[in-house]
């Protein structure tokens, strides 16, 4: 007997920012997705990971009618603040950009709602399927083979398009020869060591300090429980970290010159991530796309990870949009290039603030100097602290 054989239009591969905005979009424009997930919808909505949202990203949810609880929850801050040496210095993004905000709502609360308001219109989004293989994307006619959960019979799911919304670990990158990848990574040999806290907010917007024990930020989850970060070793081990060490760094690399402090409480998760810069420059290949995370990675540190994710999708969104309405494959063909453009720029603008706001111990005593001028400059010129809050706030589409 055959495998069962399901079709759509757009195959997506991964149900994070990048998969879950695409099938919105595809759906609003009248284009059929299925979406396969190797993680369970508990475990994608249980995972801590950052959200700060572009204001751009916060006009798209609206504009798809899915903003209202994030417009209820979210957090929103007319700009943020870099601390240098104990001194702080506010970047008014509002004020620099014409008005537009940093907005805070965790990435897992934003998946909630999409996968929720997928599923609530009739959208298809299997998970926890396993064995998803890629087949024919060199020809027009695809197939992702998957089964539905570890020990389901083997299924067909035939598409015009695959849409490899897989992360950096998934499939799909790997399904382009190697031959015709090109890949520019760097690593860098510093990560974070993050903790939630139950515990009220410290401060009325985030905070980016630079010191000379190392990077720290503040951020926050919600009016109970507030998201922290110390620069660390990323080959430390996490027992190394009592929670009196972390408060005690989190306290000497944020406090202030006029005695600001801030507020401990319960430490109820922790752990080390390291950190890479990457970009593969090749984002598709015959009817395969990579988008978000499957095609690149930034540093956290200039939050631009999930809005990147979804910059890419609206870009195919729209080139599968000319294919199905007009035939069209110039915008399909103009892909990479597309995405590349703003790719780049986000890549720099992370590494900028990566390199600006870490203490690198490989960095000899002039690039350290460098990075502190850089630094001394940004806090002290319109000029520059336009430049950063434009980009923060994320470069238009
Ligand atoms: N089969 C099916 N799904 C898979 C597979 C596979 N073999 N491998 C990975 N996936 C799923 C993952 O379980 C995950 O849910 O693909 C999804 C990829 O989601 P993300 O990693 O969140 O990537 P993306 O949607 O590009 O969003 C990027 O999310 O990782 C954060 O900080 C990052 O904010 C950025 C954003
Ligand atoms: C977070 O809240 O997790 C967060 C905020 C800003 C960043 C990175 C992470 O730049």
């Amino acid at each position: 007997m055959g495998a069962h054989v399901t079709r759509t239009q757009v195959g997506i591969i991964g149900a994070g920012p990048a998969g879950l905005f695409l099938s919105h979009m595809l759906h609003r424009m009248g284009i059929e997705s299925v979406i396969l997930e190797s993680r369970s919808r508990e475990e994608i909505e249980a995972t801590i990971r950052a959200g700060v949202l572009e204001q751009w990203t916060v006009d798209l949810m609206n504009g798809m009618g899915l903003g209202e609880r994030m417009m209820r929850e979210g957090h929103f801050h007319t700009g943020f603040t870099l601390r240098v040496n104990g001194e702080s210095h506010h970047v008014d993004t509002a004020e620099l950009t014409g008005g537009k905000m940093v907005t805070v709502y965790p990435q897992h609360e934003l998946l909630k709602d999409l996968a929720a308001a997928r599923l609530a219109e009739g959208g298809q989004i299997l998970f926890g399927v396993t064995g998803v293989g890629l087949e024919g994307v060199e020809c027009d006619r695809p197939v992702i083979r998957f089964r539905r959960g570890t020990d389901g019979p083997e299924e067909e799911l035939r598409c015009d398009f695959v849409a490899g919304c897989d992360g950096f670990h998934g499939p799909s990158r790997q399904a382009i020869p190697a031959a015709l990848r090109t890949e520019y990574q760097k690593v860098y040999p510093f990560g974070w060591l993050g903790i939630l806290t139950e515990a009220p907010p410290s401060y009325h917007e985030l905070v980016y300090a630079n010191h000379p024990r190392g990077f720290a930020l503040l951020s926050t989850r919600s009016p109970e429980v507030q998201r922290l970060y110390v620069q660390c070793d990323p080959k430390d081990d996490i027992a190394n970290w009592s929670d009196d060490r972390i408060w005690s760094e989190l306290h000497q690399r944020l406090e202030t010159r006029d005695g600001w402090r801030l507020t401990e409480g319960p430490i109820f998760q922790k752990g080390i991530i390291a950190m890479r810069s990457f970009v593969c420059g090749t984002m598709r290949h015959g009817r395969l796309f990579l988008a978000g995370d499957a095609a690149h990675i930034v540093p956290p540190t200039g939050a631009k990870g999930l809005n990147l994710a979804v910059a890419d999708v609206v870009y195919l969104s729209r080139g599968l949009e000319a294919f199905y309405k007009e035939g069209r494959t110039d915008l399909l063909d103009g892909y990479t290039e597309t995405c590349l453009r703003r790719i780049w720029k986000a890549e720099r603008f992370s590494w900028y603030m990566t390199t600006m706001l870490h203490r690198n111990e490989e960095d000899s005593p002039f690039e350290q100097r460098i990075h502190l001028a850089d630094l001394e400059y940004a806090v002290s010129s319109r000029a520059a602290m336009t430049a950063i809050a434009e980009n923060y706030v994320g470069l238009p589409l």
